[in-house]
């Protein structure tokens, strides 16, 4: 008899209540974001120009409680309390509010997002989008979901007329999006810009953007749907077509059709 096999089995169990109580988490914590929709209490500017609200302390405070109280060997990374000192194998990345700017305009393109990276690498990811209630989620290995739903990225090519998301604020390395833009745009039929990450990544896992190019971003914006994206069949690089770490700042990702073209333009 194989005396692994009730180990392992365990081993399953807890990881399928790791997915149902991720999704419960960022589901609650979408609800309090909500209760903050268009009557924000407080609203401060950071120091990189960002914008924090009382909704996206709060909601922070909420997932970093449950998960310390249902996982206290875990460590923690969350955008506005910061990380801690140690790191252990397990590592939440939580971004309590990705989008707060739409989310003060009351521009439903927001989420909650929470991913867990074993060893350095992401491994789950959960993305709740409280004001369109559509929530992602993937475990490597397991397939991309959103609202139970196995998703996919599309399968358009450059002739296909492709829709590419970008993901940057264009004050920072404006000279390089000028220059680049325009070249994107020989690439693909239309640009959108939605000013969320998460958005980007999960709506090209579930085909509706058949690209993505991003600059600058924090690997709590990436975590949880770098899963997702890579789960529903995404190529994931950085601006050289190799292959992401986590400090990984600068991403390509698409369905793959049009991968390499967006890298000869993104790496010179
Ligand atoms: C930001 C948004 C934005 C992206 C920035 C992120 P935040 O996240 O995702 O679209 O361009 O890089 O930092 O500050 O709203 O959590
Ligand atoms: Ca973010
Ligand atoms: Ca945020």
């Amino acid at each position: 008899m194989d005396k692994n096999k009730g180990k392992n089995s365990d081993k399953g169990k807890e990881k399928g209540k790791m997915m149902e109580f991720t999704i419960n988490l960022a589901k609650e914590a979408g609800r309090l974001v909500m209760e903050n929709y268009g009557r924000i209490k407080t609203k401060e500017r950071k120091a990189d120009d960002s914008f924090v609200t009382n909704a996206d302390k709060e909601a922070e405070a909420l997932i970093i409680s449950k998960i310390k109280e249902r996982y206290p060997s875990h460590s923690i990374l969350s955008e506005e309390a910061g990380g801690d000192k140690k790191i252990s194998d397990h590592r939440w990345i939580i971004d309590p509010i990705d989008g707060t700017r739409n989310f003060i305009a009351q521009i439903p393109f927001f989420s909650v997002s929470i991913g867990l990276a074993k060893d350095n690498m992401p491994y789950l990811g959960v993305v709740y989008f409280p004001a369109l209630d559509e929530i992602y989620y993937a475990e490597k290995g397991k397939g991309a979901y959103l609202n139970g739903k196995r998703i996919h990225v599309s399968d358009k090519g450059p002739k296909d007329g492709p829709v590419m998301a970008y993901g940057a604020n264009l004050q920072k390395g404006t000279e390089w999006h000028m220059r680049k833009i325009p070249e994107f745009l020989k690439l693909t039929d239309r640009i959108r810009m939605l000013g969320c990450a998460t958005t980007n990544l999960c709506f090209l896992a579930a085909g509706r953007f058949d690209a993505f190019v991003g600059r600058y971003g924090f690997i709590w914006d990436y975590a949880a749907s770098l899963v997702i994206a890579g789960e529903a069949g995404a190529r994931i690089t950085d601006l050289n077509g190799q292959p992401y770490t986590i400090d990984t700042k600068d991403f390509v990702i698409s369905n793959g059709k049009l991968h390499d073209e967006l890298i000869k333009i993104t790496r010179s």
